[in-house]
């Protein structure tokens, strides 16, 4: 057994000496020095060995691991490691980085783009027109009479004797009307201003679109069709919508749309805004004769639209800012 020790001394020695580079090294401690090594192995011949053997075996056996040991830490030292080492700074420059966070589209941004889109196909281009308006473009040539009572200051933000935060979206008609000789074909989405209380389907900021199409024989036909192809286009085949006799200063005959929707666990009838077929005032209003034009217009709330469109049951959801609600669409 001694015998046997000395020659795995030799052995171990010679291989330790043949050691030239580091993956050599590495190859000599997993044969000799690892779990699975030669040592480890020659520690079982203790079990076999007579009593009087036994402690000069031990010692044998663990003098040679210190002395291998100390020569291999000894050789790692001159040639290095075989696993690569770790050099420079402490930070990674590999790691990915914090990935910034994405922002995206507003839901009512999304849904006027879409509206674009709906409308765009059937032919409406897209008007502008200012949030700032005169009296004369929310109210005059809109037919709105001074002693009307959607001309109350209260119900109105005005700025000045004169000027108001639109109300409505239909100042854009007159605007497009006064620039433009007919026919004209548009679509002008944008906010409007009422004082209104704060509630689950009111605010005081709200957005339009309106619709204006001018053009020989334009019947109510017409205006039907279009509002009910905009509602199966943009709420699918199925969606309920109806229109109901109502009346607006600048249309004759006037309807409202109606669409059929969910708040709050109640399904109902929600108005999405007014139509009808342009008042001959209005047409004189901004020089177009009123014998040979016709015209429908329509004007919707957008929140409703999209209220609808993805069961919301708040519109005050919109202007929260809560990235909890608004990262769904
Ligand atoms: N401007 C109306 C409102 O805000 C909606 C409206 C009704 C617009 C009839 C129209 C229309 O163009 O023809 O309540």
């Amino acid at each position: 057994m001694v015998q046997q020790l000395e020659q795995l001394e030799a052995e171990a020695k010679a291989a330790l000496s043949e050691v030239s580079d580091a993956p050599a090294l590495e190859r000599f401690r997993i044969d000799y020095l690892g779990p699975k090594g030669k040592l480890k192995s020659a520690m079982s011949w203790l079990k076999d060995a007579s009593p009087e053997d036994k402690p000069k075996l031990g010692q044998g056996l663990n003098q040679l691991k210190q002395q291998l040991e100390g020569e291999f830490k000894q050789k790692q030292e001159t040639l290095g490691d075989a696993k690569p080492r770790v050099t420079g700074p402490a930070i990674d420059v590999t790691e990915p980085g914090d990935p910034p966070r994405m922002g995206r589209v507003h839901v009512l941004r999304q849904v006027i783009d879409e509206l674009i889109e709906v409308f765009g196909r059937m032919g409406f281009d897209v008007a502008e027109g200012p949030e700032l308006e005169d009296e004369q473009h929310n109210f005059v040539d809109l037919n709105i009479p001074p002693e009307h009572p959607a001309r109350d200051p209260l119900d109105n933000f005005y700025l000045d004797a004169t000027h108001l935060l639109r109300t409505q979206t239909s100042t854009v008609q007159i605007r497009v009307m006064e620039q433009t000789p007919p026919p004209v074909r548009i679509v002008s989405l944008g906010r409007v201003y009422r004082p209104d209380t704060h509630d689950a389907t009111h605010s005081s900021m709200f957005h339009q679109i309106e619709g204006l199409y001018v053009n020989e024989k334009v019947t109510m036909v017409d205006l039907k069709s279009t509002l009910m192809q905009f509602a199966h286009a943009f709420f699918g085949k199925d969606a309920e919508v109806r229109l109901r006799p109502s009346y607006f200063p600048f249309t004759e005959p006037s309807a409202e749309l109606d669409i059929k929707m969910t708040v709050r666990g109640k399904t109902e009838w929600v108005e999405l805004g007014g139509c009808g077929m342009v008042d001959p005032n209005v047409f004189e209003a901004v020089g177009y004769d009123p014998e040979k034009w016709t015209g429908f217009a329509f004007g919707l709330g957008i929140e409703r639209i999209a209220m609808k469109r993805y069961g919301i049951g708040d519109i005050r959801w919109f202007y929260e800012n809560d990235t909890r609600f608004l990262s769904q669409f």
